[in-house]
């Protein structure tokens, strides 16, 4: 049973691969969260742009995970950027479960070169503690595999797994 849970949204693939990538290289539990929503095409795109910028959140699928959320030592949630924000599955489940959470880390996709530091702190609004690692990815940049690989470094330091 792993210490580790790995969380993520992922709309068209890009989040769930880099969670992937970073759940295998820490041995962790990996789940995707699902809000329902057919988020598919031109009108998935604007309806979750939409949701975004309102915060608006709908109830999620069950989320099982092998332990409680305060158990871990570590959880990392995965969250495209969508207009400057988190994804309304990820705020979603920060909403219901954030304040289950005491040690957290995010990872962000995203496509512009910005790296919207901001998410992380509208994140930090939901969870018991303020995060304690970050990355932001944009996918196919040159410094995708560094930054990913700096992350994945940073929390097995923390681990003690190094
Ligand atoms: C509704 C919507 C809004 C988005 N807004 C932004 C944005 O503000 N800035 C940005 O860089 N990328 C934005 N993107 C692009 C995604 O963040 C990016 O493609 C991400 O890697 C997609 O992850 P996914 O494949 O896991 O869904 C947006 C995408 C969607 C669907």
């Amino acid at each position: 049973m792993s210490d580790v849970l790995c969380v993520y949204y992922s709309r068209s693939g890009n989040t769930k691969a880099a969670m992937e990538e970073v759940a295998r290289a820490l041995d962790a539990e990996l789940v995707a969260l699902d809000d329902g929503v057919d988020r598919s095409g031109l009108r998935g795109y604007l309806r979750s742009g939409r949701d975004a910028m309102r915060k608006a959140t709908r109830a999620l699928a069950p989320v099982e995970t092998e332990k409680a959320l305060s158990d871990y030592r570590l959880i990392i949630i995965g969250t495209p950027v969508w207009a400057g924000r988190c994804a309304s599955p990820v705020r979603g489940y920060l909403k219901r479960r954030g304040l289950e959470m005491n040690r957290v880390a995010y990872l962000l996709t995203r496509r512009s070169a910005t790296r919207y530091e901001s998410v992380y702190h509208q994140m930090d609004m939901y969870t018991a503690q303020p995060h304690l690692f970050e990355v932001s990815l944009q996918p196919g940049s040159e410094g995708y595999d560094f930054w990913k690989e700096q992350f994945i470094g940073d929390v097995k330091r923390y681990l003690g797994r190094a």
